[in-house]
């Protein structure tokens, strides 16, 4: 039996003209044509002065961190809630993670945690806008400037989220999206970053080009760099997907809508919130669920397999994981990180594809109301 599927693209004949146009056409002198429009509506869609498109998200960051001049010794603070793309590449250019805690009402940073860590080697701040969601931008803003604390704007999740009327994404420094096959636009793999920041685009220019200067022709390395690139034919496809945005995310808020309107009756859980100023883009729906009810994210997550619904942890703290479990900065978040702690082992995505329908939500919530109730 076929799951009902976590997470998935909408991909309509629009995508697949583009890319077949991409694969056809975009070679010799038109080999950038695709990057260029995708790039300018992006910056457009954003509000954002640059755009370029990368493979990855975490390629973003990573250029993001090194333009910033981030370095061994360095430290940089990132939710504890949040995918280890996040973090990864703060360890890539030499520097030290930070997990701060979260907000419990948005789960994402929390301002007061974030000023906690602050500590004379800070040099930049990671905030995530979770499943779609945002932060309090301003607090963290504020902090950042008084601090002297560039920010990078992880976006991954929140393509269409919106903040006081801006988007997601330009809030900081940099802001950085993924087109992962699981996103709201995806171009298979991929990346976005953008900036209003001339001089960290033109450094980034080089970076992601092995040390090129934008328009060499010359094959004239100035140092040794990276290469961070997305192929036209994924730009053509990203080209697609964002000129269909409005309906992907009047889809993803639909799909919440959903979701609220049927579990409005179960007690001991909570939704993915949206505070008043702010647009979810709702890329995961989510729920926590209070511990009363004995059931931890775990056994949740078997017993929806067992009606053949397919869903995500809620995040491990990062400083709970393998990966970062022995470090001192995961020792003293445990300690500290109390919000984390006490919602991800209770809390889980649920299935939030693209391709699901108003019927098939209502079998997922039909069956989360069986477990919960039984
Ligand atoms: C919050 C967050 N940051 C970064 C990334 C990294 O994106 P990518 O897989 O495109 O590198 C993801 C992707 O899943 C994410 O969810």
């Amino acid at each position: 039996m076929q799951k009902i599927p976590v997470a998935g693209p909408w991909i309509t004949e629009k995508e697949i003209q583009y890319v077949t146009d991409a694969v056809t056409n975009a070679w010799y002198g038109n080999a950038n044509m695709y990057h260029e429009r995708f790039e300018k509506a992006f910056a457009e869609y954003i509000g954002a002065k640059y755009a370029m498109a990368l493979p990855t998200c975490t390629s973003a960051i990573h250029l993001s961190l090194l333009a910033l001049g981030v370095k061994e010794g360095d430290e940089v603070i990132v939710p504890d809630a949040t995918w280890i793309a996040s973090s990864a590449p703060i360890s890539y250019v030499g520097a030290t993670p930070v997990f701060a805690d979260i907000d419990l009402q948005t789960w994402c940073l929390s301002a007061e945690s974030f000023e906690a860590c602050i500590t004379p080697k800070t040099k930049a701040v990671i905030p995530v806008d979770l499943y779609g969601g945002m932060p309090d931008m301003d607090a963290i803003r504020a902090i950042a400037r008084r601090h002297n604390i560039a920010i990078i704007e992880d976006a991954a999740e929140a393509l269409g989220a919106e903040y006081k009327g801006k988007r997601a994404g330009s809030f900081g420094d940099t802001g950085v999206f993924s087109f992962h096959g699981s996103k709201t636009v995806t171009t298979g793999e991929g990346g976005m970053l953008v900036t209003d920041r001339e001089d960290l685009f033109k450094r980034i220019q080089v970076l992601h080009d092995h040390g090129r200067q934008p328009g060499d022709r010359m094959f004239w390395n100035t140092e040794v760099a990276y290469k961070y690139k997305m192929s036209s034919m994924q730009a053509a496809l990203g080209l697609a997907q964002l000129e269909r945005m409005d309906e992907l995310l009047k889809r993803k808020r639909e799909q919440f809508a959903w979701y609220k309107q049927e579990l409005a009756s179960a007690d001991g859980i909570t939704l993915n919130a949206e505070p008043e100023g702010t647009l979810n883009a709702y890329w995961m729906v989510t729920i926590v669920l209070d511990p009363k009810l004995g059931l931890n994210k775990t056994q949740l997550m078997e017993r929806l397999s067992q009606h053949g619904i397919d869903t995500r942890p809620f995040f491990h703290p990062l400083s709970s994981i393998p990966a970062y479990e022995d470090s001192k900065q995961a020792h003293i978040a445990r300690e500290r990180n109390k919000a984390v702690y006490g919602i991800s082992p209770y809390s889980i995505n649920l299935p939030s594809a693209l391709s699901l329908g108003k019927e098939e939500i209502k079998t997922v919530c039909a069956a989360l109301m069986d477990v919960l109730n039984g």
